[in-house]
């Protein structure tokens, strides 16, 4: 009896064994200074399954621009990786999951207990009455203005609540020849421009143009625009130039004061350039948006005719667990969804997050996927473009509206 349990045993890890081969390949834009999160995640993978060969594909450019383009390549052509970063809500749902491009995850957020320890809002941004359709791994706010405490205090400003306390301090930092607000390349222009109108409109209003309750030429929404004109008037110039990471550099370096990005800026300044939160940055929610987070969930699904789904299965299963979590976001700068997550693990910038994600009202992002189908939100870039030219905000949100109707933003 004892020798057949032993067989038996032997055949399950046999099996096990078996299970566990060949390659799992991962696809994402967290290259170069994005990258250990996601390297301390594929390390644990390894450590558990040592025989896969995992390729870390990665498409360098921040908030997943380029990476987009090579995906929709790679799928469309019938070459799909075995596991892709996809933002949970209508960037997954509005693409890959209205082209039946995925397979249904449901089974496996049952046999993992996953139902529970996920909120069902976040579960809602990632499911179709079909089915769920990937495993969030994290919880990013878009909307946190960053800064350096020390360099504030020299200036004699503190960080503003409103853009109208903004927009009065910006003459005074610019005559000590300071930036008042860094941006970067075009898409964390939308990421500002999202903040502003969340600010403008209200967490309630900015539902709103999402279900078009609101249209983009409703006079409110028009002055969006206004004060994101008066705002990149006290830009830098080089903004084309800059990626989100040289932004944040140019706040740390003290050449400019203040800087708005999602939180994986903190993830950066800590594990990367290794500053203490509280002392080294400091963090307050972007002006006139306390109490609202403005929230997006970096995800990753199984692509139909992914080459090896039972390694993406694994990959997923770690994802999703309290162990792959809260390895991965204490150095993301993102907070886990999970409902046990254990928040001693993370620092100061990250427990205040957590905090905010339980009393805040909760929003999604623009520009990373969460509001609007992709036809949309990439299209957006051209928006920003005719504001630019034009400075006119009834141009930009004329055509604003006009691809909301064109792309049936509202369906
Ligand atoms: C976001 C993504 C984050 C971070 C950021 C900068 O879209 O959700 O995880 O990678 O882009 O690239």
């Amino acid at each position: 009896m004892k020798r057949l349990l032993a067989l038996v045993a032997m055949l399950g890890l046999l099996a096990g064994m078996a299970q566990a081969q060949g390659k799992l390949e991962i696809f994402s834009w967290w290259a170069g200074d994005e990258a250990p999160a996601l390297q301390a995640l594929i390390d644990l993978y390894k450590q558990q399954h040592p025989s896969v060969d995992v390729v870390n594909a990665t498409v360098t450019g921040g908030s997943g621009v380029n990476a987009r383009a090579v995906l929709k390549t790679r799928m469309l052509g019938g070459d799909p990786p075995d596991s892709f970063q996809v933002h949970a809500g209508q960037e997954l749902i509005g693409t890959w999951v209205a082209a039946n491009r995925m397979e249904d995850l449901t089974s496996l957020f049952q046999q993992q207990g996953w139902m529970d320890v996920f909120p069902q809002n976040l579960v809602d941004l990632i499911s179709t009455s079909n089915g769920i359709w990937s495993v969030p791994v994290n919880i990013h706010r878009a909307n946190v203005m960053w800064y350096v405490p020390a360099n504030l205090e020299k200036w004699g400003v503190t960080p503003p609540t409103t853009w109208e306390e903004f927009l009065v301090q910006c003459p005074t930092l610019q005559s000590k020849s300071v930036t008042p607000l860094v941006v970067g390349e075009s898409w964390t222009q939308v990421h500002l421009w999202e903040t502003i109108a969340i600010a403008t409109l209200g967490a309630q209003g900015w539902n709103d143009l999402w279900s078009g309750k609101i249209q983009f030429t409703d006079p409110q929404a028009v002055k969006v625009w206004d004060t994101f004109g008066k705002v990149m008037a006290c830009t830098n110039s080089d903004a084309s130039g800059l990626s989100w990471q040289q932004a944040t550099d140019r706040v740390v370096g003290g050449q400019a004061a203040y800087n708005v990005m999602g939180d994986w800026a903190a993830g950066y300044m800590t594990t990367t350039l290794k500053l203490e939160p509280g002392t080294g940055f400091g963090w307050e929610a972007s002006p006139g948006t306390k109490g609202t987070f403005d929230m997006l969930a970096d995800s990753f699904g199984l692509p139909m005719g992914a080459p090896d789904p039972q390694n993406t299965m694994d990959w997923l299963t770690l994802l999703g667990s309290k162990q792959g979590q809260d390895t991965f976001n204490p150095l993301k700068g993102s907070i886990s969804p999970r409902l046990d997550s254990d928040l001693s693990l993370y620092n100061a910038y990250s427990k205040s997050a957590a905090q905010d994600w339980q009393n805040d009202t909760i929003v999604g992002s623009l520009a990373h996927g969460a509001v609007a189908k992709e036809a949309f939100s990439s299209q957006f870039p051209e928006v920003m473009a005719i504001y630019e030219s034009s400075q006119s905000s009834e141009q930009a949100a004329n055509a604003a509206q006009a691809i909301a109707n064109q792309v049936g933003l509202y369906q």
